[in-house]
């Protein structure tokens, strides 16, 4: 499985936001927590504190804006255009539901959005759904699920306009009473923390965020910093997860020192979501490389990058709670994960090439025919449809498709093109 690694980059940084912060003092709030655990905490623990912390982390608090004025853009940040080309997808796997005996008369089917952001996304379908797909949406509810009560708020205010009954939950609640739908999850797995590994040229060693006292004469250092340290070496259980992605193999281009990281996060999410939908599919759209690419010996410090106003720094101790962090997903390992909680692929493929699939060209076309006192709107429309598939950018996405509880239902994206459909 694992392919002989070409030489690659690092697709996520536009060169243009290439830029190193320089070092932050560390806040009061997370040298007290550091200094309650012995002064160091794994990795993972650090990128969940300063991203979901409900007080000081960059989602828990709302301190982060996505969209071109915040802190960085998604594809949904961009315009309508992303959810006007997303439905008819959606609703393919929506309306077998609908038909379905089991549907009770009444019964809403859900579509469920886990980490929403700005809730522009959930907005811009509910909006087209109750537009072009009208008997569908009566039968349609939003389920929003937001961890984080910053943003929840923002989400709140948004969709107090939203033409469909709209609801937040969490993944445990909905398995209360779990729900038929579809589950998207855009950009949010990347956002789940990782835990950082280290190879010490004859182990692999988790990655610790330590506190730093001591100046570098030995004496007390005039303010606290963080750094990044090897801990103890990984358990036999967390090794037998990194095997299949290739990392147990011996390779002489890993020198020591070699970092990376594993996503433990991502199968009790994928497990979570499992329990909350009892039957329907799950659109899984992020960053993510296959193993080969993701561990290939070039890439030496992993896909950890920080990003606030626009700007992208790879240093992870970046400003803690300012900034947001992410780290691709490997597309290996969420393929095994998913099978470990029982969801079945249904096929992936990049953004380019789903939106393509799924008519972005005849929306490109059909900008022509707007007035031209909407050029401006036309042009603002051009750019972002341009940038959705552009495989330098948000084009190298990948689409990633999971069923659960049905007969295996070929995405619109990945089918053969054939005679036009109606929308
Ligand atoms: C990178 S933003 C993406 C926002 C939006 N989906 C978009 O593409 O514009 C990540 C979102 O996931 C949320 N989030 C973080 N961890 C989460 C979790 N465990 N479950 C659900 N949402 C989570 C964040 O609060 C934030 O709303």
């Amino acid at each position: 499985m694992i392919q002989p690694s070409p030489p690659d980059s690092n697709p996520t940084v536009d060169p243009a936001l290439k830029q190193t912060a320089k070092p932050a003092a560390v806040p009061p709030w997370l040298l007290e927590r550091l200094l309650a655990k012995g002064g160091e905490i794994p990795f993972s623990t650090y990128m969940d504190w300063v991203l979901h912390d409900p007080q000081h982390g960059a989602y828990g608090s709302g301190r982060l804006r996505i969209g071109p004025h915040g802190d960085f853009v998604t594809s949904p940040s961009l315009g309508g255009d992303f959810a006007a080309l997303l439905a008819p997808q959606l609703v393919d796997w929506l309306l077998p539901l609908l038909a379905d005996q089991a549907t009770a008369t009444g019964e809403r089917l859900a579509l469920v959005e886990s980490g929403p952001g700005e809730g522009t996304l959930a907005l811009d379908l509910a909006q087209v759904l109750a537009r072009d797909w009208p008997d569908l949406a009566e039968r349609l509810e939003l389920v929003l699920v937001e961890p984080n009560p910053g943003m929840a708020a923002r989400q709140r205010r948004l969709l107090e306009a939203a033409p469909l009954p709209v609801r937040w939950s969490s993944f445990e609640q909905l398995a209360q009473a779990p729900v038929r739908g579809v589950v998207l999850a855009h950009e949010v797995l990347d956002a789940l923390a990782v835990e950082r590994i280290v190879w010490d040229g004859t182990s692999w060693r988790q990655q610790l965020v330590r506190i730093n006292l001591v100046g570098i004469n030995g004496e007390a250092a005039a303010e606290p910093s963080l750094r990044l340290e090897p801990g103890e070496p990984l358990e036999p259980s967390v090794l037998s997860r990194l095997k299949p992605l290739g990392l147990l193999e011996p390779n002489s281009q890993r020198p020591e020192g070699w970092c990376t990281e594993w996503h433990c996060a991502v199968r009790p999410w994928l497990d979570h979501c499992a329990a909350a939908l009892h039957q329907g599919t799950l659109l899984v759209v992020d960053y993510a490389l296959e193993a080969w690419r993701y561990y290939g010996p070039q890439r030496s410090n992993g896909t950890v990058m920080a990003y606030r106003q626009q700007q992208a720094c790879s240093d992870p101790l970046v400003e803690p709670g300012d900034w947001d962090l992410t780290a691709h997903l490997c597309i290996d390992a969420l393929l095994i994960d998913a099978e470990a909680t029982g969801w079945q692929p249904l096929g992936h493929c990049r953004q380019g090439e789903a939106l393509l699939a799924l008519g972005l060209a005849e929306q490109l076309h059909g900008l022509q025919s707007l007035p031209t006192s909407g050029l401006q709107e036309a042009l603002a429309r051009r750019e972002a449809l341009l940038r959705f598939v552009d495989p330098g950018a948000l084009g190298d996405f990948r689409w990633l498709a999971f069923g659960r509880g049905l007969p295996n239902q070929v995405p619109r994206f990945k089918q053969e093109p054939g005679p036009p459909t109606n929308r």
